[in-house]
């Protein structure tokens, strides 16, 4: 096999990204919230880990009404977090470890707190009046979803001052930008430029498909929107040369949508994540059932060479079910979300191990699909450990608790007085830090913690997993889904068990190059088999094995 590392393979094409959500992550000056120190911190533990990548959530001056993508002031650092020279120690301690590391740019709207906005409702002509879209009436662009809708009426909200409606997606606290506004454009060009010169590695970009705006139709990936990150894309390849920071574009659509984010494959997003194939990694477990995964799948092109999906189970966010039909929703809101305060907007606000009711079997098994279909995975923090959620608490918050490094004072986040945290750490026998804390994964061989540095290390050591073309092998049964990973001239056959029963899975017309299945994946009892026209596999409840094919 060539050399696929000297292959000029850009890096983000097999990274293993984490994110991270910095109020939640470590607090380094124990006032009770998390920042910069407290992540310098703990970046030896997530290298250890494996990561590549850290994505860390808004850091910007903000009144936190939407935990920071409502920001005040774009090229500043909210005071609680540190200084920019905090943030300059954060980017050279990743650069001396090898780690990228990516912002969040929110592009689409501002705080209505923001200078810009502050300005624009003072009077109909004002400086910044336009950097926003203003209407005199509610009706225009009827028909629009509302994205937010368990708390918002209409994407209008009343200004009373100019005695005008302003547009936004998203709360009314956050007025959308008028892109329309070449200043608006340029404004934001110039808020990239800053962090990319202070080290960034590039971004993610916040709720891209809502830039412009047209009347008769969903006001979603319009033609407008390609074209201003078309420019964006070009600035920052001829600032900063081609493939040297990234761009990530957060659009939760269907994939005939969003792979046109990738543009030519040069010239928009070099990243874009996949939300439905996240919502039916859940819902083929739920129903033991591949069929999902594998529909979605072929209904994804190929992403372009220099381009590549970004995969996840959770985010920061309420598990999406946007990407699903009615039924479907009904179903998944059923199955993972029984009580009412679990469900938020289209979503479940619950985290990967109670979604799972703490199965580490099933917790491991979406993982293992996680770290072996196509995508570069992202980790939300805390459920490489498998952390709870706490539904009592408001909106996202339920999933953003406190870090919980050991089972020491506030699970070792802060030394702060427990009252002044910024969130209660879970307190739940299952879920808090007496059960559930690094400290102890990492002395347990058995954790789940070190059963994701093993995934990790196996899908570095084989290209295919990152690289190769994804091919699916029938089965005897829905629920036993097995394929095929291959590049150049490896193969790696990849076998799920999605049921609780045993079973027996009979493999023919495998077009396999080989003579011996060498499991690889998990370490231990490492079995091989011999591959005849017909392979029979045994698989027990929710097995999931990785075959190198020899
Ligand atoms: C998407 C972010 O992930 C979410 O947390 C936020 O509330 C909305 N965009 C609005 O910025």
């Amino acid at each position: 096999m060539s050399n696929w590392k000297n292959d000029n393979i850009p890096w983000f094409k097999t990274a293993i990204f984490y994110e991270i959500s910095l109020k939640a992550f470590k607090d380094g000056n124990n006032d009770g919230i998390g920042d910069f120190k407290g992540l310098i911190q703990k970046l030896d533990y997530l290298k250890e880990l494996g990561i590549d990548c850290i994505w860390i959530l808004p850091f910007y001056p903000s009144p936190w009404r939407d935990d920071g993508y409502d920001v005040s002031d774009f090229c500043n650092i909210h005071p609680t977090f540190g200084t920019i020279e905090d943030f300059e120690e954060l980017v050279f301690e990743c650069q001396k470890r090898g780690l990228k590391i990516i912002g969040d740019l929110v592009i689409n709207h501002t705080s209505d707190q923001h200078p810009w906005f502050q300005n624009a409702i003072t009077a109909k002509d004002s400086a910044k009046r336009d950097y926003y879209v203003w209407s005199p009436t509610n009706t225009k662009y009827k028909g629009v979803r509302i994205i937010f809708q368990d708390i918002e009426e209409s994407n209008w909200s009343f200004e009373p001052n100019t005695q005008e409606y302003y547009w936004h997606r998203f709360y009314s606290h956050q007025p959308d930008l008028n892109f329309e506004n070449l200043e608006v454009q340029e404004e934001m060009i110039k808020v990239v430029d800053f962090w990319l010169d202070k080290g960034l590695d590039g971004f993610r970009i916040d709720a891209v498909p809502y830039l412009f705006q047209e009347e008769g139709t969903s006001c979603e990936s319009l033609p407008r929107t390609h074209g201003f990150i078309q420019r964006l894309r070009k600035h920052i390849d001829q600032t900063y040369g081609v493939n040297n920071k990234i761009i990530l574009a957060e659009a939760n659509q269907m994939p005939e949508e969003t792979i046109t984010y990738f543009g030519d494959g040069t010239n928009e997003f070099q990243m874009v994540f996949h939300f439905p194939l996240m919502l039916r990694l859940y819902l083929a477990l739920a129903k033991q059932d591949a069929s999902s995964i594998k529909n979605i799948l072929k209904r994804t092109k190929d992403t372009p060479l220099s381009c590549q999906w970004c995969t996840f189970l959770r985010n920061h966010d309420e598990l999406t079910l946007e990407m699903g039909s009615d039924e479907v929703r009904e179903f998944m809101w059923n199955f993972y979300a029984p009580e009412l305060r679990m469900r938020l907007n289209l979503g479940i606000r619950r985290r990967l191990s109670p979604l799972m009711n703490n199965d580490l079997r099933k917790i491991k098994l979406l993982n293992s699909l996680l770290f072996s279909l196509p995508g570069s995975p992202i980790i939300w923090m805390g459920d490489e450990i498998g952390m709870g959620d706490n539904i009592y608490l408001n909106d996202r918050d339920s999933v953003r608790t406190p870090m919980q490094w050991s089972n020491e004072k506030n699970a070792g986040f802060s030394n702060a007085n427990p009252d002044q945290l910024y969130l209660p750490v879970i307190d739940d026998p299952n879920y808090g830090p007496q059960e559930i804390n690094v400290v102890n994964q990492l002395n347990d061989n058995s954790s789940l913690l070190n059963y994701l540095k093993n995934l990790i290390k196996m899908r570095k050591q084989y290209p295919s997993l990152a690289l190769g073309q994804i091919r699916f092998i029938d089965t005897n049964h829905k629920g036993h889904f097995v394929f095929v990973r291959e590049y150049l001239d490896q193969q790696i056959l990849l076998v799920h068990n999605l049921t609780e029963l045993s079973g027996e899975c009979r493999i023919t017309n495998h077009n396999l190059d080989g003579d011996l299945l060498k499991q690889i994946f998990p370490l231990e009892k490492k079995y091989s088999i011999n591959i005849n026209s017909e392979i029979i596999l045994k698989l027990t409840p929710f097995l999931k094995c990785w075959y190198l094919v020899k």
